[in-house]
């Protein structure tokens, strides 16, 4: 019998560890944890058993990506779960970012969630879900966010494509957009001025959410009524306003 398998990318960090916790408790045979520290991994194996097979992979390489393709090949799994959850978040203005930066930045948040979606789907089966982890910030642009929020809403648009694509066979994938999420992914200062994160909530109610959203069938999650508000709000309102609003929030950080 086919073996059944989560994968989760950025599995060691705090949204991704949430995902973990809560998949450790379903009918999964094995949870495909990926992310780059061996040692992150190696204690969240210690902390949730056999079932987690630790992966130390860098999204952001191609080969890296190919490798995984290889492994699905080599063990033939049902996919029952794949989130794409890894990320990064570079900040500050547009100008200041190499080359190099903008490559990673994009592989990571958008070619590998994308990637990985082609190399599971042929694994899936109906009842499968896919959870893309995207972000508020994909709602509107967002100066001084930009590389972040626009690699977002490639992803919240992929995914629900996705959906679309995926329905005939019973299929799901959702676009997870949470507001600010307590984890190590966020700076704590800027200029020595410590950042207040409006309605921030914990990575394990965003997880949580975007699971029984995902069972639901939606192609859409966006956790607590604050984030809820924001996507009303950049439904509605011209996103010139939108932008103004933003940068009108940040001034007090720019130097
Ligand atoms: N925190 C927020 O406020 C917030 C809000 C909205 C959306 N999100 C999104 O939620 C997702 C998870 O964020 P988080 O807050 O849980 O971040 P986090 O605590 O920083 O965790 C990030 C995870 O991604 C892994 N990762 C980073 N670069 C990688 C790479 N090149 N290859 C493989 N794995 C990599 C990290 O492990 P290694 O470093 O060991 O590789 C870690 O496991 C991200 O996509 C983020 O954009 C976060």
């Amino acid at each position: 019998m086919k073996r059944r398998i989560a994968i989760i990318t950025g599995a060691t960090g705090g949204i991704g560890k949430a995902f973990t916790r809560l998949l450790i408790q379903e009918d999964i045979d094995e949870i495909w944890a990926v992310a780059r520290n061996k040692d992150k991994l190696s204690a969240l194996k210690n902390e949730f058993g056999s079932r987690i097979f630790a992966i130390s992979k860098d999204l952001s390489s191609f080969d890296e990506l190919e490798s995984i393709r290889e492994m699905l090949e080599a063990n033939k799994p049902t996919v029952a779960y794949l989130i794409n959850n890894a990320g990064i978040a570079r900040m500050g203005n547009s100008s200041g970012f190499s080359a190099e930066e903008i490559d990673s930045s994009v592989s990571i948040n958008c070619a590998a969630p994308a990637a990985l979606c082609s190399l599971c789907i042929p694994y899936m089966e109906k009842g499968s879900r896919i959870l893309n982890i995207s972000s508020v910030a994909s709602f509107q642009p967002l100066p001084n966010l930009n590389l972040y929020a626009a690699s977002k809403a490639f992803l919240r648009s992929y995914s629900r494509s996705l959906h679309y694509e995926l329905k005939p066979c019973g299929i799901t994938s959702t676009a997870v957009c949470p507001g600010w999420v307590d984890t190590e992914l966020l700076k704590k200062e800027v200029n020595g001025i410590p950042i207040k994160f409006p309605g921030i909530v914990s990575a394990e109610k965003v997880a949580l959410k975007a699971l029984r959203d995902a069972k639901k069938g939606k192609d859409i999650s966006v956790c607590t009524l604050f984030a809820k508000w924001e996507h009303l709000l950049a439904k509605i309102l011209p996103q010139r306003l939108c932008m103004a609003m933003w940068g009108y929030i940040i001034r007090r950080y720019k130097s």
